[in-house]
């Protein structure tokens, strides 16, 4: 544990509380030949960059706004919020001659370099593995802006005005558009639920002398998440700055849909439709409403769900047996990315911090069309753009896709083979089984396995190093700009 306390002013407001957001836009450029006016005209664009005090204070003013209307039986207004963060990946800050070795082979390589070992489709071209992404995330990206504010108008006048700073579309532009790509919280009682429809970002860890940790949430050491705290290997500009791994991830949501209707549990004289739902709840780890299976393992609590107090108080054990499916499979998407007592029971209670990842991102694309549904078929584009930070991405993301999420024997030592992560889990390119499956969906018969279409798929991503504000101002922008 840091024994100093955290520089809040200095860390981007996204890593430790998230930017404040009904959309937020990611917009992925190249910088510009003249890279020294890029670095010039960058120190003018840090004093957009939303801090976490300034991330803090956001959602204390919303928080403060929303009880006071509700107080006074209003609707809460739509408070005016601007977050703005910047980061960038290893093809940018080489170009910005920031050559130093950052120590994450990971970041260094890049996410298109990685994407077959992540276990993302794609073919063999001239001898060398190029996945099947857009095309956007096949060339070099040199970093993303964040933006994310209250209403799209407000989110498109910030970018605006970083465009004009940075001339962008002008003949002495000094970065270039990738690619834009707009998230958008989904609408009305789905806010907060991911397109599968259900509640998301319920357990992200507590970061010891940030955070009070709630029960279950589980701490990590400040290192865990921002680089320069409990490793000396770093150069100095790195402090306080987070690797964010990016993932453009398609959800094929009526077909997701299709499968839980078509696959109903028939157990406990539950309907064709409960069974379902506790089916689409079993390949999660939580029920739509949030409401974790390990503690409602037989129907929807939606009072649980709501309840931060409790939803994240479980830990794979009960009644204090860690080796059964009954509650919860092995393999759910939840139990596979933070498996809890499944590894502090053989590794120790300090076994799972390391691969602790603090999530955000959002939801992008149009809700479920009557067409769609009707023809159990996805037609319009939608999903989950991914964000996580972690200091260390080979212990973070990459670990718990790689050697979690499409690792079938994990976790260990169990008495049926887990499988694949039903949500996110892909075929290792070592692995022999093709067939993306998993034991313990049915708590009546464990062994069972059953073989899952994909639901998600990956597009495109880009690992990126979100640096400290100071660093920003002072290592990676030029002096000011004088007119
Ligand atoms: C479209 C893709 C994805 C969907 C639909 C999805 C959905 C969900 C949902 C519904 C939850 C439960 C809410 C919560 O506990 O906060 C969750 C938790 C989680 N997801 Fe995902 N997720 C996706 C991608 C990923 C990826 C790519 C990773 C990392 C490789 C990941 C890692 C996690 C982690 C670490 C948790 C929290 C587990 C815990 O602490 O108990 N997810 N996800």
């Amino acid at each position: 544990m840091t024994s100093t306390p955290l520089d809040l002013d200095n860390i981007q407001g996204d890593i430790l509380v998230g930017l404040l957001k009904n959309t937020e836009t990611y917009y992925f450029f190249t910088i510009g030949d003249d890279v020294n006016a890029f670095r010039r005209q960058l120190s003018l664009v840090v004093p957009f960059v939303t801090s976490t005090t300034a991330a803090m204070s956001d959602r204390a003013t919303v928080a403060q706004s929303k009880k006071e209307a509700l107080a006074q039986g209003r609707k809460p207004p739509l408070i005016p919020v601007a977050g703005f963060n910047i980061a960038f990946s290893q093809p940018g800050l080489k170009k910005m001659g920031i050559v130093d070795d950052i120590g994450d082979d990971g970041f260094k390589k890049g996410q298109f370099a990685d994407s077959q070992d992540l276990g993302d489709k794609g073919s063999t071209v001239n001898g060398k593995f190029v996945p099947d992404w857009i095309p956007a995330f096949k060339h070099a990206i040199d970093g993303v802006m964040i933006l994310s504010g209250e209403t799209q108008l407000s989110v498109d006048k910030t970018l605006a005005q970083v465009k004009a700073i940075l001339r962008v579309g002008a003949h002495n532009a000094t970065i270039h558009e990738v690619i834009k790509i707009v998230g958008v919280v989904r609408p009305g009682d789905q806010r907060a639920h991911e397109h599968f429809g259900f509640l998301d970002g319920i357990s992200n860890p507590a970061v010891r002398g940030f955070d009070t940790e709630k029960p279950g949430q589980g701490q990590v050491d400040p290192g865990v998440i921002l680089l320069g705290h409990d490793d000396t290997s770093r150069p100095a500009w790195a402090k306080d700055g987070s690797f964010l791994a990016f993932r453009y991830l398609f959800q094929l949501v009526p077909e997701f849909n299709l499968f839980l209707k078509q696959n109903p549990l028939r157990i406990n004289n539950l309907t064709d439709e409960q069974g379902s739902e506790l089916l689409g709840a079993r390949l999660v780890g939580r029920w739509k409403s949030g409401a974790p299976v390990d503690l409602a393992p037989l129907a929807d609590d939606p009072e649980l769900g709501a309840d931060p107090m409790r939803n994240n108080n479980f830990s794979y054990s009960f009644p204090n047996d860690f080796s059964t499916q009954t509650r919860c499979p092995f393999a759910a998407h939840l139990r596979k990315t933070n498996p809890r007592n499944d590894l502090f029971q053989i590794a120790g209670p300090k076994s799972v911090e390391p691969h602790r990842i603090i999530r955000r991102g959002i939801q992008f694309g149009p809700e479920v069309t009557p067409l769609e549904a009707h023809d159990n078929r996805t037609h319009l584009g939608r999903g989950l753009l991914f964000v996580c930070y972690q200091s260390v991405l080979s212990a973070g993301f990459q670990f718990l896709q790689k050697s979690w999420s499409n690792n079938r024997p994990f976790p260990p030592q169990k008495p049926q083979e887990p499988g694949i992560d039903p949500i996110i889990g892909q075929i290792n390119p070592s692995d022999p089984n093709k067939v993306r499956s998993m034991s313990g969906t049915n708590p009546n018969l464990q062994d069972a396995t059953l073989d899952l279409p994909t639901w998600v798929v990956p597009r495109g991503g880009e690992y990126f190093f979100s640096p400290s504000i100071s660093t920003l101002r002072d290592t990676f922008a030029l002096g000011a700009h004088i007119q």
